[in-house]
């Protein structure tokens, strides 16, 4: 570990371990230094992507493809601020896959040509989920139409459709989302009901066969801490990999809220998950508020935001973090919780708040 590295991990041990913010000493030099990447990638020293560029990490956010289409400042921040992307929903089912047999690739393939001209990653979302499938599907097994074997068919074939389609343009695959509930139990969906709890392993298995240079993931909310969901989640994990799964990454949501506080643990979290021989990723982090915003808020969330990073940076192998979007002016939060949202780093005219000075000054510290 190089010196600078050395002075830039002790800060951020020592905030790690008292969550005050120190000075920003360290975030001169690193930002100069990080112009010379940002040349090579011929943007901007003084973003996000080329700080964590320099510290090592792939920045990433998700992507709302009407935005990216219609939002010229948009399409900029995108380009301009982060090394990688996720679509936020035209790789799911029911957007890929609206009329039976007829997959529509369009939108997906404009964000990867997209982030291939801006020297960007692409991380996939998601192959299995219980949510956003297509209506056929799901009105095809409740009517009992579609049987077990014909459900498992359908998604083996969905599964070699989407990550065969993708196949090397993607570093790494959401393979299977939301599979434990908060309690800590399988999720009952009709995965579950229908093919058991081993349909966990065949979606790692086929993912890996269709894309083998993927690195495969395991992703959920609210397991960014110590919690009954997260000890479900190394337990099943554990088993995965006992039976020889081609899992390599869990992946943390961190879909946080500055009215719940945050868990201190999320180090201690991903060191256990990386001991078991995983790559860890932070894939959809944002932290939402009461409305309306106030500046103790807005502090408050920007140490949320440093909290999840500053872990990510001083684990040994956590590759990403993403946000879940990047301004106020495009967000899912307002529409699935009433009264609540600013979850971003980015305000409705993307105006800088505190939350990206936190974000960019610890990735300065890692650099
Ligand atoms: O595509 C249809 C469009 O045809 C229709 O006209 C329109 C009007 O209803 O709806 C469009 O679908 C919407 C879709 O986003 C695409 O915009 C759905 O209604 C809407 O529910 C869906 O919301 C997405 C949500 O997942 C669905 O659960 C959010 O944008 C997306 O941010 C959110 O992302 C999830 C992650 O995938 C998994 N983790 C949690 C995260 C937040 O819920």
């Amino acid at each position: 570990m190089v010196a600078g590295a050395a002075v830039a991990a002790a800060v951020l041990v020592s905030l790690n371990a008292t969550g005050a913010p120190a000075a920003p000493v360290a975030s001169v030099a690193p930002v100069a230094a990080a112009g010379q990447d940002a040349a090579v990638q011929g943007g901007n020293a003084d973003t996000l992507r080329a700080l964590a560029k320099r510290a090592g990490l792939k920045i990433g956010t998700a992507v709302d493809m009407s935005a990216l289409n219609n939002d010229a400042t948009y399409k900029d921040r995108v380009a301009a601020e982060f090394n990688s992307v996720t679509a936020e929903n035209v790789m799911k089912w029911s957007e890929i896959e609206p009329t039976r047999g007829v997959l529509n690739f369009g939108p997906a393939d404009q964000l990867v040509a997209f982030a291939k001209a801006n020297g960007q990653s692409v991380r996939g979302h998601t192959l299995l989920w219980h949510s956003q499938l297509p209506g056929w599907l799901t009105e095809g097994v409740a009517s009992g139409d579609i049987d077990s074997a014909e459900l498992r068919q359908l998604l083996k074939q969905h599964v070699f459709d989407v990550a065969g389609h993708f196949r090397g343009k993607i570093y790494q695959w959401d393979v299977a989302n939301e599979v434990i509930d908060d309690n800590g139990q399988l999720r009952d969906t009709i995965w579950l009901q229908k093919l058991g709890p081993g349909y966990i392993a065949d979606v790692f298995r086929w993912a890996h066969q269709a894309d083998p240079k993927a690195k495969l993931y395991i992703n959920d909310y609210n397991v960014e801490g110590l919690n009954a969901k997260a000890d479900a989640y190394y337990e099943l994990v554990k088993q995965l990999k006992a039976d020889r799964v081609p899992i390599h990454g869990f992946g943390m949501q961190g879909h946080l809220g500055v009215q719940f506080g945050f868990d201190g643990r999320a180090l201690q979290n991903v060191q256990r998950f990386e001991a078991l021989g995983l790559e860890t990723s932070f894939t959809e982090v944002d932290v939402r508020m009461l409305m309306p915003a106030d500046n103790p808020k807005l502090h408050a969330q920007a140490n949320g935001y440093s909290i999840l990073l500053r872990a990510c940076l001083l684990a040994k192998k956590c590759t990403s973090f993403t946000v879940w979007g990047f301004t106020d002016k495009y967000s899912w939060v307002p529409g699935f919780f009433t009264g609540q949202g600013a979850a971003n780093l980015l305000d409705e005219n993307f105006g800088q708040k505190p939350a990206y000075q936190a974000v960019k000054e610890t990735l300065a510290l890692a650099g």
